[in-house]
């Protein structure tokens, strides 16, 4: 017996063998198609390469795809469980030829594979054409050598592919086993064809037109080959087994949930019951969606995986299960299939937690639901209808999606009123709407709420990618909404998904560009409005643009790597400032933008050098640490008893993200709620400096830091102007700071000197003779000299009254225009002269006011040096009484 991973591994190899490049699955969200929800077939990653967009470096692949078909257009949830066949993941094999070898090489490769690799006996196997597929039917009669009737023509849309309502697509042939006439069924084409005798494995899907919007059909530019073969499938056939859930993957799962549940899986006559079915497929749906990035949440893909979630969980419950068991699953899964994808090991913490979380917030209205459910519909006739009212009720208030009620109802024979459920919901938006209407919103907002409420709020990719393409829901010029845009023109678009980051939690918005062909907005800002609508705002620099459109939108990578970083490093130094400065370290407000980041957080005083230092190599240390950075969605509740940081004063919603960084011991050293990007190891920050600490405000201090090439380019100036200092001294940059010093203490000394040198310049003016003059029948010696500081005016005075003997002995000092005046009065002359009285006089001549000092020294000034001689002689005059 071939176990899935064999197959898979054999399909792999024997296309690789034929020229074929092995590639690996895409994301389940696909990047480059807005209209689908989650990736549903293995030519999607490829559809680019289709039309003639896009190339690759081979024109022959093969891949194992994950897909899902919940949700959308091909939406198969409701008869999970029910069926042989259905799934809502599964992996889809397939071979691609591009423009490359055509219809006959892929019936003949399919054709070798099927019987000679897998052995399949040719006579249990048939194959459809369409209709008007004439060369198809030729084909298949020259090399399987298949009879007439084994080749059956159809004419509807079974034999025409078409991924989505636009994209490639073409006629296509499909390859059929016939399980045995025990099994009721009739062959493709025929009245009883949806028996389960005759079992498609493979469609060859002849890719050969393009689909537009409003039924236009193109040519591709080349044939191409598009072909799929559900791995489940095959895998019951090579194992002879009927029913998909009997192959060894599921039976694995399946033992899991027994364990995990405590019941026997079968029932009575050995068939499996439908809830094991549902919980080991939905398990699949669950952990492969998580792994590619989707959340359970209350909007678009999140809802989608929150419905498939809800309905294993219910189904568990069914079983007996009144515990989480789901979660327990996980580990399972990761063995059976964690080899084959990766993606699956690296998430699985995330997913065992996040399964869990749901778990329990499900489990808490579970009962309660399912009670109401009961009474709601005792007494209701097999075909009766649910009222939509009730259905609304058990979504609203008990968390029961829509198609979870139907599905309980079900083995009952009741359905439900649809158009009820839909009423009662349209009758809550509609009280929405008057309440955001009457209370006051701005004009510009009811623009916004108008288009949330039409559009749904904005699928956020951004997580995981920087590009992606989005579906133009709305344009906005001058808070109006218009129908299309030409270049030139500013405007602010909505789109129903996108990559870029609305600003918010003090990260900034991103930027970048939308375009598809020649068409180009460049986008500058992106900021969330109305409950989760992103809003681009840029201008159309060229080409046009409709509601409608399907545009990529390309994120601006360098800057958001650059904010990724400033934002972990943020986490890091929040909790590296609360361990250095103590547990009172709130944050109270951040930016987050790519050139740098600020930090605001509670402490009453400025951080010392020392403490500087410690949050800066703390931080440091985090970064080399190199730790995985990774996210969770958590209840809030749960948030918070983990221990996880959250903004004070902050409204959350029921569910939050965690985002986690950093080890200590077994304990992580950063937990905080956020809502932002952030870097997949702190590693990826390189270097974190901090360049500021300053005050906010009381109590409140800011830190700025920077990270990454910006850190280093700080850095690299400081080490430039260093050099440049050093070299201007002419000494090695290590000894630059000692020659400042040196040369900071020489210019002290070469000022005392010159001053000295000024002073005695200044005395060795007249000699004693010249300079005293008699006045008032005493020695009087009055001189004026320039640019001496004023506090040297004194000593000069003291040095020329001492020369002088008996005297009195006026200096007037100029500088910069302005005076300073100083009297002395030798002790002899003391009774006579009141030296503050004189220098008054002096100061008066000089235009001033005042002065002060004591009876033998007095000193003042006086805004008018010019006036200097005009004060000697003041002072003289003063002296003659
Ligand atoms: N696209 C086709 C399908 O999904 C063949 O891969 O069936």
């Amino acid at each position: 017996m071939s176990g899935v991973n064999e197959i898979r591994g054999k399909f792999l190899d024997y296309f690789a063998s034929e020229g074929h490049e092995i590639v690996a699955s895409s994301p389940l969200v696909p990047r480059n198609d807005p209209t689908l929800l989650f990736t549903n077939a293995g030519m999607v990653q490829f559809k680019n390469v289709f039309t003639g967009a896009e190339s690759r470096p081979y024109d022959r692949a093969v891949t194992s795809q994950k897909c899902v078909r919940a949700g959308g257009k091909h939406n198969d949830l409701e008869n999970v469980g029910y069926t042989a066949r259905h799934h809502t993941f599964f992996e889809m094999l397939g071979n691609f030829s591009f423009g490359d070898y055509f219809k006959e090489r892929a019936i003949e490769l399919a054709w070798r594979l099927v019987t000679k690799e897998f052995g399949i006996p040719a006579d249990r196997l048939l194959a459809t054409v369409y209709a008007e597929d004439d060369e198809a039917a030729v084909l298949w009669k020259k090399i399987a050598g298949l009879p007439d009737h084994k080749i059956i023509r159809i004419a509807t849309s079974d034999n025409f592919w078409q991924m989505g309502d636009t994209g490639p697509c073409g006629p296509c042939s499909e390859i059929f086993y016939d399980h045995g006439e025990h099994i009721p069924g009739g062959p493709p084409g025929s009245p009883d064809e949806d028996g389960d005798r005759f079992i498609e494995i493979w469609n060859l899907v002849f890719m050969q037109f393009e689909q537009e919007a409003g039924g236009i059909r193109h040519d591709l530019p080349k044939p191409s080959i598009d072909t799929g073969m559900g791995l489940e499938r095959i895998a019951t056939i090579l194992q002879g087994v009927h029913d998909n859930y009997e192959i060894d993957l599921f039976g694995a799962l399946i033992a899991a949930a027994e364990d995990a549940i405590g019941t026997d899986a079968r029932d009575a006559d050995g068939r499996l019951i439908p809830s094991f079915k549902v919980i080991a497929d939905h398990l699949r749906a669950t952990c492969f969606l998580m792994a590619d990035g989707v959340l359970p949440s209350n909007e678009g893909r999140g809802y989608v995986l929150r419905r498939i979630m809800r309905r294993a969980m219910r189904h568990a419950n069914l079983l007996g299960a009144t515990k989480p068991v789901f979660y327990k699953l996980v580990p399972t899964l990761t063995r059976e299939m964690g080899q084959a994808y990766p993606e699956l090991r690296r998430a699985e913490g995330l997913i065992m937690e996040t399964t869990e979380a749901e778990e329990v917030r499900f489990g808490r209205t579970l009962a309660r639901g399912l009670s109401l459910l009961e009474e709601a519909t005792e007494g209701l006739d097999k075909g009766a209808a649910l009222p939509g009212e009730t259905a609304f009720k058990l979504y609203d208030t008990f968390g029961f999606p829509y198609d979870l009620t139907e599905d309980a109802l079900r083995p009952r024979g009741l359905t439900v009123d649809r158009a009820g459920f839909d009423a009662a919901m349209e009758q809550q938006r509609a009280e929405a709407r008057r309440s955001w209407a009457g209370s006051g919103e701005a004009a510009d907002d009811k623009v916004w709420f108008a288009i949330r409420e039409r559009t749904g709020a904005t699928e956020f990719l951004g997580y995981d990618t920087t590009v992606a393409d989005g579906q133009l829901a709305a344009i906005v010029v001058d808070g109006k909404e218009v129908e299309t845009l030409t270049p030139g023109t500013e405007a602010r678009l909505v789109f129903n998904q996108t990559p870029f980051y609305g600003e918010s939690g003090g990260q900034v918005g991103d930027q970048g560009v939308a375009s598809v062909g020649d068409t180009r907005f460049v986008i500058t800002d992106t900021h969330k409005v109305a409950d989760g609508l992103f809003v681009h705002r840029g201008a159309l620099e060229a080409g046009e643009l409709a509601v409608g459109d399907a545009v990529t939108l390309t994120v601006d990578v360098k800057r958001r790597d650059a904010i990724r970083g400033n934002h972990s490093a943020t986490h890091i130094l929040h909790e590296c400032l609360r361990r250095v400065l103590g547990d009172h370290v709130a944050q109270k407000g951040s930016l987050v933008a790519p050139e740098r980041l600020r930090f605001d957080f509670s402490h009453a005083k400025p951080m010392s050098t020392e403490e500087i230092a410690a949050v800066e190599i703390g931080a440091n240390a985090r970064v080399r640490e190199n730790d995985e950075v990774d996210t969770r969605v958590m209840a809030i509740d749960e948030a918070m008893e983990s221990g996880a940081r959250a903004l004070f004063g902050e409204k959350y919603g029921d569910e939050v993200r965690v985002v986690s960084m950093g080890r200590d011991g077994n304990r992580r050293f950063s937990v905080e709620l956020c809502g932002g990007t952030h870097v997949r190891r702190t590693g990826d920050i390189g270097l974190v400096v901090l360049t500021d600490e300053s005050a906010v405000s009381s109590g409140v201090r800011r830190i700025e830091a920077l990270t990454g090439e910006a850190a280093r380019q700080y850095m690299a100036n400081q080490r430039d102007r260093l050099r440049a200092v050093a070299s201007a001294m002419r000494v090695s940059p290590d000894d630059a700071a000692a020659r400042v010093e040196a040369l900071v203490e020489e210019r002290r000394r070469l000022e005392r000197d010159l001053e000295e040198a000024k002073k005695r310049l200044a005395l060795a003016g007249p000699s004693k003779a010249e300079a005293a003059k008699t006045v008032a029948g005493v020695n009087f010696v009055g001189r004026v000299v320039d640019d001496l500081p004023g506090k040297a005016l004194k000593g000069l005075a003291d040095e020329a009254r001492e020369a002088a003997g008996s005297a009195v002995v006026a200096i007037v000092g100029r500088a910069e225009g302005r005076a300073s005046v100083v009297v002395t009065v030798s002790p002899d002359l003391a009774e006579r002269f009141d030296a503050v009285a004189l220098v008054r006089a002096g100061s008066e001549a000089l235009g001033g006011k005042g002065g002060g000092g004591r009876r033998d020294m007095a000193q003042a000034g006086g805004p008018d040096g010019a006036k200097a001689d005009e004060a000697i002689a003041a002072i003289a005059a003063a002296m003659e009484g």
